[in-house]
């Protein structure tokens, strides 16, 4: 795959991407980093490649014209409809999927803005994509375009090495990658946990997949709408959705919604204790928060349980007893009970 870039700092972007896995992709032939010194294309006698914007107001503009053309001189590289990539903080976001759809082109064209931006006549003419790696805004293009070159680049078969798999890692299966442990066994007291020694692949592989849900909960908890209960481990998805239709059929019950409060010491494995539950009865996570102060664990989930196999009472059960194995109190409610506390 070609990424050709079109950039004011084609020394930096080739110098940072000749490192490591990029750098033997590159001699292997299976990446090449095409720099395009947009400056090459100014008509101006002093290299002139930004102006001050129409209608007022601070910084610089890029100008259309050098832009345009360093994308003919791409353009006539690539192929036909090779794709054109504005790095932008106001672009869509690169996650992980993008970085998928991306991988199967031919080529890139990553376009590197600077100052106050772009003028909007370059990026329609060349329809660019706009894309951002982060709410957030850094002083140019080149660090964000190289974000989105390594995240590719590292999708292109052949370009990882068999140790560096990415069959596991985080987004690869819509969670948060588990905890890692290599040797020694203990540091600073901290043992590696006693399952990883075990050679149990079945109980490894479970552990792995409670300790990704409890990680993405925690940190990334909107990764696991709107669809959590295809995700955890055990969850026969053709069967629970057999099962699910059949017992909301059954009990014709209309979108019941409920309410989990979760509230004790703060531990290890609570909130994949609870999203296994839900994820393995059906209950779809519609919202969720959770905080920890001073030690208290507090945890507020919205959920769908119309498609739940037990039936409101059976999961209120179930999770009070949940609560009790892992020593914290676990409630569901119905949402009727605070629209008519409300009402009262
Ligand atoms: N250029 C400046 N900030 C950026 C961002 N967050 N993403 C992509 N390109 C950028």
């Amino acid at each position: 795959m070609v990424f050709h870039v079109l950039t004011l700092f084609p020394q930096m972007v080739k110098d940072a991407l000749s490192y490591s896995i990029l750098k033997r992709a590159m001699d292997r032939g299976k990446i090449e980093i095409n720099c395009i010194d947009i400056r090459d294309f100014s008509s101006g006698k002093h290299g002139q490649v930004d102006d001050a914007p129409y209608g007022g107001g601070a910084g610089m503009v890029m100008m259309a014209p050098p832009i345009y053309g360093a994308w003919l001189a791409a353009k006539a590289l690539a192929e036909p409809d090779a794709k054109v990539v504005y790095m932008s903080p106001r672009g869509r976001m690169f996650t992980q999927r993008v970085a998928e759809e991306f991988c199967r082109r031919e080529s890139l064209i990553l376009l590197c803005g600077h100052y106050e931006g772009v003028d909007q006549r370059a990026l329609d003419a060349m329809d660019a994509d706009e894309v951002s790696v982060g709410d957030y805004v850094l002083t140019g293009g080149e660090i964000a375009a190289m974000a989105v070159i390594d995240a590719v680049a590292r999708l292109i078969p052949g370009v990882l090495g068999k140790c560096e798999s990415y069959q596991h890692e985080s987004f690869s299966d819509g969670l948060l990658e588990h905890p890692q442990y290599t040797r020694p066994p203990v540091f600073l007291d901290m043992p590696v946990p006693e399952v990883l020694l075990s050679g149990h692949h079945k109980n490894i592989a479970a552990w792995r997949r409670e300790k990704s849900l409890e990680q993405t909960a925690k940190t990334r908890p909107e990764l696991l709408l709107p669809d959590v209960q295809f995700l955890a481990k055990g969850s026969e998805p053709g069967k629970a959705a057999e099962k699910r239709e059949e017992s909301a059929h059954s009990k014709r019950r209309v979108n019941m919604k409920g309410i989990i409060t979760v509230l004790g010491n703060d531990q290890v494995g609570i909130i994949a204790k609870v999203c296994t539950y839900l994820s393995n009865e059906g209950i779809n996570i519609l919202d969720i928060s959770q905080t920890i102060v001073q030690g208290y664990f507090h945890m507020m989930m919205i959920v769908d349980i119309t498609n739940s196999m037990q039936g409101f009472e059976g999961c209120v059960e179930d999770l009070r007893l949940i609560g009790e194995d892992i020593g914290v109190q676990i409630k569901l409610q119905h949402e009727d009970i605070f629209n008519s506390m409300h009402r009262i």
